[in-house]
């Protein structure tokens, strides 16, 4: 661990030696963690292991489909402050979003608010809804194009929303919300709130425990660096019992806990959150993510965020200075998060010379989209810079 300004911050040195060696090895800079986050090495050696005994199964194997979700909820509770059997697993972020949209009991005429630009995943289970007579209304964005929370705090005070969904922090130029004080502003209302975790675990802390959310859903596959098919949804305590899914899968009933008798088909849904899970789950993928969440726990979210604020730094100097470019991140602290984006002449083209020069950004609503995390160092965005400066002369 490194000290700056009195606050402990990750040893990124150390971090990229043991668990991201490519970084030394190839020189490659990844800058892309709101796309896909890359697997630490921890994470790549347990889901190789696991797939070697998926080869040659045996008793301890099939154990471990048990033992490895059992894991998961455990460490996803704890890095959000929930209790285990407060979590689901699911497969993407889409999986949590779906359960929300389709088990809150709403029925027809309720209104669900969403914010314009948020990324899909979001949008469409609820747009879904409009067929059973369900209504969903957009906040449209604010002058610079970001999120629109005091337009959505004068829509809640009407009182009419039953469910407010939205991502903790936008995928295309990293907004973060106050989710404090949203949730503060549906709890007054009697307003559900549904929050999209996957722009922000990992970087940017969310703590149930002390922010009252209905429930949360995200994927692994970035910040939280894990597998494709690794998620979790949270769901609160009180709310376990009356969300009524869609769908269930067979392991989410007690009657199926004892494989030697399968065929009671009891429909006595298990206590715990993990009632909402889809039969099977992709265990190597959860493996991996465990091992994943432990590096993080290990590294701590504070950290984390400290570091990349520190590593983004340079590039919101170089911006601020050129005078020609333009944010599309607000950069003041609270709204802060591991993205930052600006708008460009020509956006692709510098997405193509970045991309010659082996660094890995994305080109997103027409602006460079730059995600930093614990394994990014101030030298990587040097060279950013350096190719981004180059291809503006051309
Ligand atoms: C805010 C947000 N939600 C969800 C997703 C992805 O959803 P899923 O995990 O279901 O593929 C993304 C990005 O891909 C995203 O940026």
């Amino acid at each position: 661990m490194s000290e700056t300004a009195g606050t402990t911050f990750v040893d990124v040195q150390a971090l990229r030696h043991s668990e991201f060696p490519w970084t030394e090895e190839t020189g490659a800079i990844y800058l892309n963690c709101a796309s896909t986050g890359p697997l630490p090495e921890c994470a790549r050696r347990a889901i190789f292991e696991h797939l070697a005994r998926a080869c040659n199964p045996n008793h301890e194997f099939y154990d471990e489909h048990r033992e490895i979700p059992s894991e998961s909820r455990r460490l996803c509770a704890e890095f959000i402050g929930a209790q285990p059997d407060e979590i689901a697993l699911g497969f993407n972020t889409t999986y949590g979003l779906n359960l929300a949209a389709t088990a809150l009991p709403l029925e027809r005429g309720d209104r669900v608010l969403l914010l314009d630009g948020d990324f899909p995943a979001n949008v469409y289970p609820w747009l879904n809804l409009e067929r059973r007579g369900i209504q969903v209304e957009f906040v449209p964005c604010d002058e610079r194009g970001l999120p629109n929370e005091a337009g959505m705090f004068e829509r809640l005070a009407q009182g009419d929303i039953r469910v407010l969904s939205v991502s903790a922090v936008s995928f295309s130029n990293g907004y973060r919300l106050d989710l404090d004080a949203i949730s503060r502003e549906c709890q007054r209302h009697g307003t559900y709130l549904v929050v999209d975790g996957i722009q922000a675990l990992g970087v940017v802390p969310i703590d149930v425990s002390t922010t009252r959310i209905d429930v949360l859903a995200s994927g692994g596959q970035k910040w939280l660096l894990s597998p494709q098919g690794s998620g979790f949804a949270y769901v609160r305590r009180d709310l376990i019992d009356r969300l009524d899914p869609v769908g269930v899968g067979w392991l989410g009933f007690e009657a199926s806990q004892d494989y030697a008798e399968l065929c009671n088909y009891a429909l006595d849904p298990l206590e715990s959150a993990a009632r909402f899970e889809l039969g099977s789950l992709a265990f190597a993928s959860l493996h991996a993510f465990n091992h994943s969440l432990s590096l993080l726990r290990e590294l701590g979210v504070p950290g984390i965020e400290g570091h990349v604020r520190a590593v983004q730094q340079p590039l919101i100097d170089w911006v601020e200075a050129r005078g020609d470019l333009e944010w599309m991140s607000d950069l003041s602290q609270e709204r802060r998060s591991g993205i930052l984006a600006f708008r460009s002449p020509e956006p692709e083209r510098l997405g193509e010379r970045l991309r010659a020069a082996g660094i890995t950004v994305s080109i997103r609503q027409g602006g460079v989209r730059v995600s930093v995390h614990a394994f990014n160092c101030r030298e990587e965005i040097a060279k950013l810079i350096s190719v981004l400066e180059a291809a503006l002369e051309r």
